[in-house]
């Protein structure tokens, strides 16, 4: 039954809960509907907090729920202050996030600093003249000039990002949508109120946010206008402010950007806790679908080490597009016409579906790829119905494909509103294979080897490890290409040996994220186990936690051949069943995995069966 896990919000000492943490992103509008009139709302996701509690998750985000057109999913924000009525009220935040303490869950949110839609009261200032109070709070200009290297990021939609203002006679700066202007951060009053804005819904009890669409904060001539200096001092000072106001809360960025640019996201540790890690998330798919997996190691090789305390965010699935920003020209084709078939599925620079529609709800498949999700550096970040299977629509608009409500049961509206269906905000899947009558919560709960069982279990077992959160990785090589392995190890296992901890609070236990000077990066360049020194406890006195993770990215069965020498002597206990394997020799360690299989073993010492040490 469900763990009772209070969590005392800022009075809890784990500043680096988020380390360790599972988070589950919802959509309020597509969650549950609790007043029948065809919306999700907040009092309806607090009626399945049981729910997700029962699965194990640690921490809720939620996409925006502030007063908004909706023209862009509530990214397009006209009140910081107020909940969407439909989504409910300020109180019914602050309820959910109690309710959610209460279970052991936190709760973190978007927030949407960089634009406001134009429906804002400030931009219907500022557009009015030139000298208004406000005049300076949008990004103006007499010509469609400035600032020509900017991308456009919605190609889909957009042919430039000015947009031209009949009433004030200018345009307007957008980097998204040109019903969304861009805040100018260069004036104090536009940087301030932002951060009231952040210091509001903290007291509100939020644990945090996710920082939405952040390199694009300020503009300059002759830049890109990404990953700018101005914007990185702009977030040193937002995460001084949260640090000294509201310990153990957490940023979390959206920088869909290369490695070596997303790292300047964490600072020296004085910026962001986390940022997705948006390379990773297509060479996943890739690694899959070439049946090797040189996609994943090399983008783990590139990854350079990050700040103590900072932790990535890693997904498969979001309420956006499958972005393939962040690839090769000859990579994005390759993707494009392995899970794109369909010029329906395209969106902007991307793949508009969900996970089980890419890998053709092979459940082989999603199964593999979340067990990477689970076990690579990183938290985890799961998007909602994607433990169930859910697919998409591609023949809605923008990225609706990917948020149609929950469905929740076989019955009227999948369960998720008691709405006439005309009434819904989108309407529910009801196709033969993805429809709810055939993927839903209720059926899966009853089922002890559905889906969603299976991630609960794979939760739990991950939970029990936290050297998944926040232990260092090294890959093993292999002579296959066909499998992945790597040891997840916390600091006394680490390669390093593990330094001693430079005064840190926690005692310096198992972050395995240290990088100061020439120390080993916790992805190691290249596709080797380093070599290092055995097994030592963790200066804790207890013994270091590893686990050997191996899977087969292949459609048959493969061998695969480690070199587990270093480890000599132990047994690897596989972990889902506890089933003890033969100890390490000195040979290759040998392992036969069947089609898209994975085996997360625990490494013991001595052999099998218990000895007492
Ligand atoms: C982020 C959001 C996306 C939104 C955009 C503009 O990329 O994930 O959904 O459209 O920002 O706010
Ligand atoms: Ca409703």
């Amino acid at each position: 039954m469900a763990r009772a896990r209070p969590v005392s919000g800022t009075a809890s000492k784990d500043v680096h809960w988020y380390q360790r943490a599972v988070f589950y992103e919802v959509l309020v509008r597509g969650f549950f509907d609790s007043n029948d009139d065809g919306t999700g709302d907040i009092p309806g996701l607090i009626s399945k907090l049981d729910y997700i509690q029962w699965l194990g998750v640690d921490c809720i985000w939620l996409l925006p729920f502030y007063e908004s057109p909706l023209r862009d999913g509530g990214y397009d924000i006209s009140d910081y202050w107020t909940v969407l009525p439909e989504y409910g009220q300020v109180a019914d935040v602050a309820q959910l996030v109690d309710e959610a303490h209460r279970r052991g869950i936190r709760v973190i949110a978007d927030l949407v600093i960089n634009h406001t839609s134009d429906q804002h009261p400030w931009f219907r200032e500022s557009r009015q003249d030139r000298t208004n109070p406000k005049a300076d709070w949008y990004v103006w200009s007499d010509d469609d000039q400035r600032y020509r290297d900017a991308r456009i990021i919605f190609v889909d939609t957009e042919k430039s990002n000015w947009e031209w203002d009949p009433q004030r006679g200018q345009y307007y700066w957008h980097r998204f949508f040109a019903h969304q202007p861009d805040l100018n951060f260069d004036n104090p009053e536009v940087a301030d109120t932002m951060l009231d804005v952040v210091r509001y819904w903290l007291d509100i009890g939020l644990d945090g946010f996710r920082l939405d669409a952040v390199p694009y904060l300020f503009e300059r001539d002759g830049t890109d206008g990404e990953n700018l200096p101005e914007t990185h001092d702009y977030l040193r000072r937002l995460r001084k402010e949260v640090d000294s106001l509201y310990p153990g809360k957490v940023l979390l960025a959206e920088a869909n950007q290369w490695p070596e640019d997303v790292v300047h996201y964490f600072g020296d540790g004085d910026e962001c806790h986390m940022c997705f890690h948006f390379p990773l998330m297509p060479r996943m798919f890739m690694a899959v679908r070439r049946e090797q997996r040189y996609p994943i190691t090399e983008i783990l090789a590139r990854t350079p080490p990050i700040p103590e305390g900072c932790s990535w965010g890693i997904f498969l699935r979001n309420h956006d597009e499958l972005t393939l920003e962040m690839v090769t020209d000859e990579e994005r084709d390759y993707m494009w016409s392995e899970y794109a078939k369909d010029p329906r599925m395209k969106r902007n620079i991307g793949i508009g579906r969900r996970l089980a529609t890419l890998v053709d709800n092979d459940r082989r498949v999603a199964e593999l790829l979340h067990s990477l999700l689970f076990s690579l550096p990183g938290s985890p970040v799961l998007y909602y119905g994607d433990e169930i299977g859910m697919g998409d629509n591609i023949y809605l608009g923008d990225r609706d494909g990917v948020r149609t409500p929950m469905q929740w049961a076989p019955d009227r509206n999948a369960g998720f509103s008691r709405a006439d269906f005309a009434q819904l905000y989108l309407p529910p899947l009801m196709d033969p294979v993805y429809g709810f009558q055939a993927v839903n919560v209720e059926a899966q709960m009853r089922n002890p080897s559905s889906q969603l069982h299976w991630m609960r279990r794979m939760l739990e077992v991950r939970r029990q490890h936290p050297v998944f959160g926040t232990g260092g990785i090294e890959i093993v090589s292999t002579d296959n290409p066909s499998a992945l392995a790597y040891i997840r190890l916390s600091d006394g296992g680490h390669s390093d040996g593990g330094r001693s901890d430079g005064g840190r609070s926690d005692g310096g236990r198992s972050e395995g994220g240290r990088f100061d000077g020439d120390e080993a990066p916790r992805w190691p360049d290249g596709d080797n186990l380093s070599t290092g020194k055995p097994l030592t406890p963790d200066g804790s006195g207890g013994p270091a936690d590893i686990v050997l993770c191996v899977s087969n990215l292949s459609r048959f069965a493969q061998p695969a051949q480690l070199p587990l020498q270093r480890w000599e002597g132990m047994s690897p206990i596989e972990l889902l069943g506890r089933t003890p394997f033969p100890p390490i020799g000195e040979l290759p360690y040998f392992v036969t995995l069947p089609p898209y299989g994975f085996y997360w073993f625990g490494l013991v010492a001595g052999p099998p069966s218990p000895t007492g040490d």
